[in-house]
């Protein structure tokens, strides 16, 4: 398969209202091309709408979305329509076409967007029905089946044209843990094959956790952060905190933000014994999740790996120990057992990485 890296997504200092609610103000952001990133925040503060921005679905009324260098809140109706075609999208509610079958649904972008013929057509729709665990349900309309299968028939269909950005909007919800942690790899998997761009955005800590390159959290209408996921994983920032740990302790409140007196009350329940929601404390960094063996090696682990040396100085001192424990790991050996012996020419392609950058 060829590869391009895929194309850098960036935002800089987007505002979106609707009528006088301001979602998000100033959010400035640089999707690192070909890399995975995961974008967090309570509910209601604006993912799902920052996502639609991004496609121009939405417009801000300040600031620019540059994709691959065109800014879209700017061009022309025809330049948003080629655009579109670098984007896969899975949005939150599926949105499969309720008249038509999922075969249907997964083919229509390539009807749409390419003049494949219909075997062709065929060939690639059955073979991401298989990756998402469909096979057999082509004939049935988004009605007919569960919740989840929508969601990776959703899947299914933004990753036909092999899209060079991939948003995904809370993949996981409607999945059960096992095909979480299966989708969690595909996402991986696809990653290593085709270099794209991924966005996610997930309310799911396991797979924050586990799954992207770099984090972010929307809180309070602002960007609160963004950086690779060592910055957000070791952050003392409560909010962030908060979030990855699922307690009801800290800023974020059940609707609007919480007072202080609010805090205070709720910290006093949970010193006296009364459980704070959250099923696990877990401290420091668990280790990043793999694309497979036998999958071509994920370059962008070494476009990373070259970016955060470089801002290393710049990042807190606990982001900044668990980024050289993570490059100690990633030393050839043990990349190389990681991948088994079955693969070792797969495991370390130095041809095709740039040296000056992993010696950094
Ligand atoms: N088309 C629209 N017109 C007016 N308001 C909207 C529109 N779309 C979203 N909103 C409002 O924008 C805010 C953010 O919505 P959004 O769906 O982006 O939240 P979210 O962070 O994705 O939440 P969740 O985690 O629950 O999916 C909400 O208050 C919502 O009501
Ligand atoms: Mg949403």
């Amino acid at each position: 398969m060829e590869v391009g890296v895929g194309v850098e997504v960036r935002t800089e200092g987007v505002t979106k209202s609707f009528g006088s609610q301001r979602i998000w103000q100033d959010v400035s952001i640089t999707l690192p091309s070909g890399e995975v990133s995961a974008l967090l925040g309570p509910s209601g503060t604006g993912k799902s709408v920052f996502l639609k921005s991004l496609i121009g679905l939405l417009r801000p009324e300040r600031g620019s979305i540059f994709i691959d260098g065109t800014d879209i809140t700017t061009c022309s109706n025809k330049e948003l329509y080629e655009i579109r075609k670098l984007f896969g999208v899975l949005f939150q509610d599926g949105a499969l076409f309720g008249s038509m079958n999922l075969f249907d649904n997964i083919a229509f972008p390539l009807r749409e967007h390419t003049k494949k013929s219909e075997t062709e057509i065929k060939r690639i729709v059955m073979e991401k029905l298989e990756l998402t665990g469909l096979l057999g349900a082509e004939g049935k309309l988004p009605g007919e089946i569960s919740g989840g299968m929508r969601k990776r028939a959703g899947l299914a269909r933004a990753l036909v044209l092999d899209p060079q950005i991939i948003l995904v909007d809370e993949p996981d919800s409607g999945l059960d843990p096992v095909r979480t942690s299966y989708l969690a790899q595909l996402l991986l998997n696809i990653n290593a094959q085709i270099d794209a761009t991924i966005l996610i955005v997930t309310h799911n800590i396991n797979l924050a956790r586990t799954v992207p390159d770099n984090i972010g959290m929307l809180f309070r209408r602002q960007l609160v952060m963004f950086g690779p996921r060592e910055v957000l994983l070791t952050s003392d920032e409560p909010v962030v905190k908060q979030f990855l740990n699922g307690r009801m302790i800290g800023p974020i409140g059940m609707s609007e933000e919480k007072d202080e007196a609010q805090m205070a009350r709720e910290q006093a329940l949970v010193d006296a014994g009364h459980h704070h929601g959250g099923a696990e404390e877990i401290e420091g960094i668990i280790p990043q999740m793999k694309a497979e063996p036998g999958m071509p090696v994920r370059q962008a682990v070494f476009r990373r790996q070259a970016r955060v040396r470089e801002i290393m100085h710049t990042l807190p001192h606990a982001a900044q120990v668990a980024i050289r424990e993570s490059l100690d790991q990633s030393d050839d050996t043990q990349v190389m057992a990681a991948y088994g012996s079955e693969h070792p020419t797969a495991a370390f392609d130095t041809k095709t990485i740039p040296h000056g950058q992993i010696n950094g």
